[in-house]
């Protein structure tokens, strides 16, 4: 073959007429696509220049630099060597900029950036566009619609419904432990939480603990959390249109269904309910609604303000938030107090003398067991369950060292290294609740578990909530030692997980 055959003129001279203009057009569009990617990747070479990264790969990023599973710890590794902040090369033109420094992420979230839509595109089809992923003035009349729903006098009742749902599952750890077996924390705590939000949020009580051991709603949410995080890293998988018809796609879709159909059980049944019952005068003049309530009346009187579409979503929104947050916050605590027999110690004697033998916890206690918080507080430092968070740039930024970016970058806030820091936290790997002592001081944007600014987690007292009855409760009835053969290292994901599961050995306290 002639060496002028391999020139576009050459090729075409080869290829037969009618395709020839197909040809032309692929060829074009391949030039411009080669150019959109050479100039966005000089642009933002330029735009980053004054933060300094590890070397980086001109096409594969910094991809050969994490073993697979191993992102949160090659971070911190990071993260001694380039102070605040660095740019993380995905892949040649797509760079998610890491911040872990107090002051950095005060100024961000100071702002309004919105959230990254190319991040929040895949997540969009699973849970809609609700109160996590809008933007804008849409944001903020969800939010504050929604804002009453975790209004103190709502929150208190639900205690005892928490209580209830972990004792159903200590039951089970019961019968587990009488066979001799250790437990794999997540999937049960998994259920607990699920069947808590279901029960405090929407008013419905599926026993999603009793009915089997996998639900199909957890088993969904675990594929969809995992596709998710790998479809961010696949340069191939970008686009929705080539997504879709590969394996991963195919599998996304499946499980997207499959948790719209848990979610839409629980809005028709409500909606039955309404329809038979009459019940809607009798929600208006209810003084608490609940969280379903509330979206069930602002759609009912006045029909254009939520639309099926977005009562889904928030449906979605709050059943996926609710229940997956909760669940690796609570495994995790458990795990660092079973790392940490005397500060677990510590905690179970503070919860005895509040609470005897356990059988009634109330809102008040929930106040009362100062040792027992300062383990919690430790715990979601060093095992932060939403590790990261994502904003873009709507304008540009100067940092308080002087450095800036323009806008239009995708800004990570990375809450895992902030609360690993050594400039921040001395001796980060520590378990030290002392850090939390009354009296102590930290930099007011230290400790992010729960975000800050006006995007922070409306459900946190909710959840703080849910952790000190879970963990009181289960102190009051297990002694709880690691599994030495299955030490969980933390994997990052939407929600912090341990590769292969959070494993303990329970012991029956008498
Ligand atoms: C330990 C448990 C939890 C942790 C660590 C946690 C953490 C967070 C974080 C870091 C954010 C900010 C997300 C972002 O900016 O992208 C957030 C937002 C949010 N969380 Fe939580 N969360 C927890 C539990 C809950 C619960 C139980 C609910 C609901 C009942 C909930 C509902 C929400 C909602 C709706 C948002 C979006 C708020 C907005 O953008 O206005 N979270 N959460």
């Amino acid at each position: 073959m002639s060496i002028s055959m391999l020139s576009p003129m050459g090729l075409l001279r080869v290829i037969p007429g009618p395709f020839q203009g197909a040809f032309l057009l692929s060829l074009i569009l391949l030039l411009i696509k080669v150019a959109q990617f050479y100039l966005r990747r000089q642009w933002l070479l330029k735009a980053l220049q004054q933060f300094p990264s590890p070397p980086s790969h001109w096409l594969f990023g910094h991809k050969y630099e994490f073993q697979k599973d191993q992102e949160l710890q090659q971070i911190l590794k990071w993260i001694v060597k380039y102070p605040c902040a660095f740019p993380r090369w995905m892949w040649g033109s797509k760079v998610f900029f890491q911040i872990y420094d107090p002051d950095y992420l005060k100024v961000i979230l100071g702002r309004a950036d919105p959230k990254s839509t190319e991040l929040h595109n895949f997540l969009s089809p699973w849970i809609g566009e609700g109160l996590l992923l809008l933007n804008g003035p849409t944001w903020f009349q969800h939010r504050r619609m929604l804002t009453p729903a975790f209004h103190y006098d709502i929150l208190q009742p639900y205690v005892q419904l928490t209580a209830d749902s972990v004792q159903v599952m200590l039951e089970k750890w019961e019968e587990l432990v009488t066979q001799g077996s250790h437990v794999e924390l997540f999937e049960h705590v998994s259920l607990m939480t699920l069947d808590t939000i279901m029960k405090c949020a929407f008013s419905y009580h599926g026993n999603a603990q009793l009915n089997r051991s996998t639900h199909p709603y957890i088993k969904a949410v675990g594929d969809l959390s995992n596709l998710f995080f790998s479809r961010v890293r696949n340069a191939f998988h970008q686009t929705d249109m080539i997504y879709r018809l590969t394996p991963e796609g195919r599998l996304n879709h499946q499980a997207c269904e499959l948790a719209h159909k848990h979610t839409d059980q629980v809005i028709k049944q409500r909606k039955t309910y309404l329809q038979e019952e009459r019940e809607l005068e009798k929600i208006k003049r209810k003084k608490n609604l609940d969280f379903l309530d509330i979206l069930l009346c602002a759609k009912m009187e006045d029909g254009s303000s939520l639309s099926d579409q977005d009562l889904r979503a928030e449906v979605d929104t709050f059943m996926f938030e609710g229940h997956d947050t909760t669940a690796s916050g609570i495994s995790w605590i458990l795990y660092a107090l079973a790392m940490h027999p005397k500060h677990q110690q510590t905690c179970r004697e503070e919860i005895q003398s509040l609470l005897g033998d356990g059988s009634s916890i109330t809102w008040d206690h929930l106040s009362q067991m100062p040792y027992t918080t300062m383990c919690i507080k430790e715990a979601l430092r060093i095992y932060p369950p939403v590790p990261n968070i994502s904003r873009v740039l709507s304008k540009p930024i100067t940092f308080p060292d002087g450095r800036s970016l323009p806008k239009g970058i995708t800004v990570l806030l990375n809450i895992h290294a902030l609360h690993h820091n050594p400039k921040v936290w001395s001796n980060p790997e520590v378990f030290d609740p002392f850090r939390f002592a009354p009296g102590s001081t930290q930099h007011s944007h230290a400790f992010l578990p729960f975000s800050g600014g006006s995007r922070n987690c409306t459900g946190k007292q909710f959840a703080m909530n849910e952790l000190k009855v879970a963990v009181a409760l289960t102190l009051l009835r297990f002694e709880l030692s690691p599994d030495p053969t299955g030490i969980p290292e933390p994997a990052a994901g939407i929600v912090l997980k341990g590769r292969n599961g959070i494993h303990l050995h329970l012991k029956k306290h008498h």
